[in-house]
């Protein structure tokens, strides 16, 4: 007992000095269990840092001034005769890498997918239309597809959370990892941080043994990779270049050899798949140039009078939005990993239920802590070349965010696009299909149009809602 009492003591004027000591109310009461999970998770935070990101904020940029400054950036375009590279000579290139072995493809997977509201992590959400395939299966048989056509064999980075690790683990185990060998599966946990009282700056207490933590943020990406083995399993396999893309987009062109073409012939370290914004305030990451140097806007953080500029066609003037699909460079993350460059943190504020001083459930009914993330894009300013590829959007983009019954990115939004997708490539092929019926694609059957073309004949009628697996 003495020694708890010395921890105890110890931790008080550790906390004491940033007011946080509250966070022991229930000290005395746990068992040694709880004590040493709360003293654990206390001792994994930089509570300097807490209080300095709350008391000043990291990002008190004003973004008013930098989009003034803020110009579209360089960019292959979809219809683009200025573009530096053909579509064939990328395309080429990029299968050039495939066949050599050199590309993994890394997902994060760590959200909370709070918005979905789903009980288990949002991977495991069964969003084939007619198939049921969980948003994990489809981008696994995505990767096991270009493994196969290219004869080689495409590890994949899973990033997860405190979250979302265990059951996405056993997920994957239950289902034999959807066919990837499990030397080609490589799990890896993202940090957490704490959330703040908004009003008062102290740590939340999720139970009396337990701070509320929540995910650090898709930035957290650089951190957990160099906590874990990933970058010596990526030297071991000799990966130079990774595709990231991020797990609620079932139409995402995971390892699009076009893409990575863009990339390595444009010796960049950070390659964006990028659409025309639908819209000026459409809920996307503005990619803009500022100086010379690309970075993102957040849609949130873009005055609505730069969101609205034109060009003289009438054309958005910063029209990019990036739909966070990224070519990295191994080296790149490596780079970025082992300096002392950190991502800066942002600030969200949000609903967070956690316990009262007298150890009392509290569920606010208003947005009440604020949480701190790190997001991937803040790395492409560190990238010494970096290139947008613009991507048409109902071809490549359909994120999973909200609830069912939500008007976009509810899981009818994006059943609806995969569908309308797959009833393209039918129609390019010449099969015959009509709005009414529904059809799904697996990426086993065909990954594209032209693959599809190989397996379904011109004239085929298809009047049945259909699985072609
Ligand atoms: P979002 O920021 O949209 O969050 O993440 P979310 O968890 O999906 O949903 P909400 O906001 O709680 O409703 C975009 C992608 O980044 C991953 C998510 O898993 C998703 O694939 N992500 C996000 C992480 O891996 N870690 C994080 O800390 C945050």
């Amino acid at each position: 007992m003495a020694a708890d009492g010395l921890d105890k003591r110890a931790l008080e004027s550790r906390l004491a000095r940033y007011g946080q000591e509250h966070v022991l109310a229930f000290w005395d009461e746990l068992d040694a269990a709880g004590r040493a999970q709360l003293a654990e998770q206390l001792a994994d935070i930089d509570l300097d840092l807490v209080d300095s990101l709350y008391r000043t904020g990291s990002d008190a940029v004003n973004f008013a001034e930098l989009a003034r400054r803020a110009e579209p950036p360089h960019a292959i375009r979809l219809a683009g005769d200025q573009n530096p590279f053909s579509p064939e000579a990328a395309r080429a290139r990029g299968e050039a890498a495939l066949r050599e072995g050199q590309v993994a493809v890394l997902v994060t997977a760590g959200g909370q997918g709070s918005r979905l509201g789903f009980a288990h992590p949002k991977s495991l959400y069964k969003i084939g239309p007619i198939s049921g395939a969980s948003l994990l299966q489809i981008h696994i048989e995505k990767i096991r597809a270009t493994a196969r056509r290219y004869g080689v064999s495409v590890p994949l980075y899973v990033m997860t959370s405190p979250v979302t690790d265990q059951e996405t683990r056993r997920f994957l185990d239950e289902h034999d990892r959807f066919g990837l060998a499990a030397d080609d599966v490589f799990v890896f946990c993202q940090g957490t941080m704490p959330a703040v009282d908004a009003a008062t700056g102290k740590l939340l207490l999720a139970g009396r043994d337990r701070l509320f933590l929540s995910p650090d943020g898709h930035g957290g990406t650089v951190k957990a990779l160099r906590r874990s083995e990933a970058f010596a399993d990526l030297a071991r396999r000799g990966i130079e270049h990774i595709f990231y893309f991020q797990v609620d987009n079932p139409l995402a062109t995971v390892c699009d050899p076009e893409f990575i073409g863009y990339h390595l012939l444009a010796e960049s370290e950070y390659t964006l798949q990028v659409i025309g914004k639908r819209s000026p305030q459409e809920k996307l990451g503005n990619v803009v140039r500022v100086d010379e140097r690309t970075q993102i806007i957040e849609y949130s953080d873009l005055p609505d009078e730069a969101a609205e500029w034109r060009n003289d066609d009438g054309s958005l003037k910063l029209w990019a939005g990036s739909i966070a699909v990224h070519m990295f460079g191994v080296d790149f993350l490596r780079r970025v990993a082992e300096s002392d460059v950190g991502l800066p943190f942002h600030r969200a504020i949000k609903r967070v239920p956690h316990l009262g001083e007298g150890g009392e459930p509290v569920e606010p009914a208003e947005p009440n802590a604020v949480k701190f993330e790190q997001f991937i894009f803040d790395l492409l300013p560190l990238a010494r070349e970096s290139l947008s590829v613009e991507v048409a959007a109902d071809d490549t983009f359909a994120a999973l965010k909200n609830a069912p019954g939500a008007p976009l990115e509810s899981p009818e939004y994006v059943q609806r696009m995969m569908s309308d997708l797959h009833r393209r490539w039918l129609r390019q092929v010449g099969a015959e299909v009509d709005e009414q019926t529904i059809v799904e694609i697996s990426p086993l059957f065909a990954l594209d149009a032209e693959q599809l073309a190989e397996r379904v004949a011109p004239g085929t009628v298809v009047s049945d809602d259909t699985y072609f697996c």
